[in-house]
């Protein structure tokens, strides 16, 4: 997680316009052309929208949220480019990224992400933020088996793995809580604040998930 999210942000210039992020598809469509709808008990994950931004940098710019992840952008500007990188880079087939919006609001406060480690996505990578105000209300979790679900059920993904700080005690709590198996730390492999940070290896196989996973699907609109 720490190194992907955010980490094209600064430097993507042009706003991509016109991208109908809200379109409903079905799992059967092509995800490439837009994501789905994925409901939950408590949330939904949908694509990024360009008026997302500001909520976004509400959530995820403060110091508590990102202590352990790659700077977030700090503009809404920023974010708006990130957005639309969002939407490029899905559109290429290379990486998804879903909004997390809870139930009863229309903005997204947090995200998942996932993105191919070699072409096709056998092995994936996914990352998450949610802003603080959210935490410890089971919207994670709600959030996580739909977007775990999405990677090995409908992406193709057979072995998803996460990275996180050693000490980021709730990003690694949120990783076992799901199901994670902890593989081993990657010493001194992710630069923060001038200080390189030993990180956590957490990976997940289609084969396990499907195997542990009692009734936990997505809904897809
Ligand atoms: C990671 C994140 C999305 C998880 O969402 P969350 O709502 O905080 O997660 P939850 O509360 O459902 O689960 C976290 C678990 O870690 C536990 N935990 C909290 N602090 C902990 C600590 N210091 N050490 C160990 N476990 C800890 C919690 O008790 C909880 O487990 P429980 O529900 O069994 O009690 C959220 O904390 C976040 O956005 N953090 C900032 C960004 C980030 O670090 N992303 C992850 C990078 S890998």
């Amino acid at each position: 997680m720490e190194k992907m999210p955010f980490k094209d942000a600064q430097t993507v210039m042009d706003v991509a316009a016109g991208i109908n992020a809200a379109q409903v598809v079905s799992t059967e469509t092509d995800w490439r052309r837009a994501l789905p709808v994925l409901t939950g008990k408590t949330v939904t994950l949908r694509e990024l929208r360009l008026s997302d931004a500001p909520s976004l940098l509400a959530m995820l710019a403060t110091e508590e949220v990102s202590r352990f992840i790659s700077p977030p952008p700090t503009t809404v500007d920023g974010f708006e480019r990130f957005i639309a990188w969002t939407h490029r880079e899905r559109a290429a087939g290379n990486y998804v990224c879903f909004g997390v919006v809870p139930e009863g609001m229309d903005t997204a406060i947090g995200i998942f992400q996932v993105r191919q480690l070699e072409p096709g996505f056998a092995t994936a990578e996914w990352g998450f933020a949610i802003g603080s105000e959210f935490w410890g209300t089971g919207l994670f979790m709600d959030g996580a088996k739909m977007v775990i679900d999405f990677a090995f059920n409908v992406v193709g993904t057979h072995r998803l793995e996460a990275r996180a700080a050693v000490a980021n005690g709730r990003g690694n709590g949120a990783l076992r809580k799901v199901g994670a198996l902890q593989e081993g730390i990657l010493r001194k492999s992710f630069l923060r604040n001038g200080e390189y940070l030993d990180q956590t290896l957490w990976t997940i196989l289609d084969e396990d998930w499907r195997r542990s996973k009692s009734v936990w699907g997505p809904k897809v609109h």
